[in-house]
């Protein structure tokens, strides 16, 4: 599997054959790596909330390659009304078991935060991928962790909007993730963390500061 950090909370997965965007948010992204229209090939959008650094450039992205989008109805029927392709919609919702979409299995979970949030949990070629989307620490976190086996964690970090360093710490300790990664930090003034501080707050789990635009094999 490989994983690139397209900044803040948006990430591009690559695994046996597909390659999965989550919360694209490249136009107006100051740490993107790369420009939407450099995103060719998508088999998969998911989107874990509804507000604007998340939800992005997904229905440019979905119009042009044919992407699947995978969110919250609600959050998919906003799209469709804000030109997404009506075909291209999968609208879900928390809670269970893996859906197989386009040969990813794909699970929307718990978060806590505004904007019909969830997280997601995707399996392909294998591996497990939890991404918390925007949210708080919670403690039912551990419930994710206990159904879920989860391989990589893509935490946010950036404090303000969502969990800083300190809970992400312990989200990541309840998911029992084996290899944990930051993001949502950095982007813009009120979200300034260090990743560095963050992954040697972690104990017992391997951390990995991503770069933008560079790719991660697991
Ligand atoms: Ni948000
Ligand atoms: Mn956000």
């Amino acid at each position: 599997m490989r994983i690139t950090w397209l900044g803040h909370a948006a990430w591009l997965i690559e695994a046996g054959g597909k390659r999965v965007l989550i919360d694209p948010f490249i136009t107006g992204n100051p740490s993107s790596p790369v420009k939407a229209s450099d995103l060719e090939k998508i088999d998969l959008i998911l989107v874990t909330h509804n507000h604007s650094d998340h939800l992005g450039d997904t229905v440019e992205i979905s119009n042009r390659t044919g992407a699947k989008v995978v969110s919250m109805f609600e959050n998919v029927n906003l799209m469709c009304s804000n030109g997404l392709k009506q075909d291209h919609g999968f609208g879900m919702n928390k809670g269970g078991d893996f859906v197989d979409l386009e040969g990813i299995k794909v699970a929307l979970v718990q978060a806590v935060h505004s904007g019909n949030e969830c997280g997601v949990v995707l399996n392909i070629d294998g591996k497990t991928v939890y991404h918390a989307g925007d949210t708080a620490f919670f403690s039912d976190m551990g419930l994710i962790g206990s159904q879920f086996e989860i391989d990589i964690a893509l935490l946010p970090i950036g404090g303000y909007f969502t969990m800083g360093p300190k809970q992400a710490t312990e989200a990541a300790k309840a998911v029992k993730a084996k290899i944990v990664m930051p993001m949502h930090y950095n982007t813009f003034p009120p979200i300034r963390q260090d990743p560095g501080a963050f992954v040697k707050m972690l104990s017992g789990q391997k951390g990995l500061v991503p770069v933008p635009g560079k790719p991660i094999e697991l």
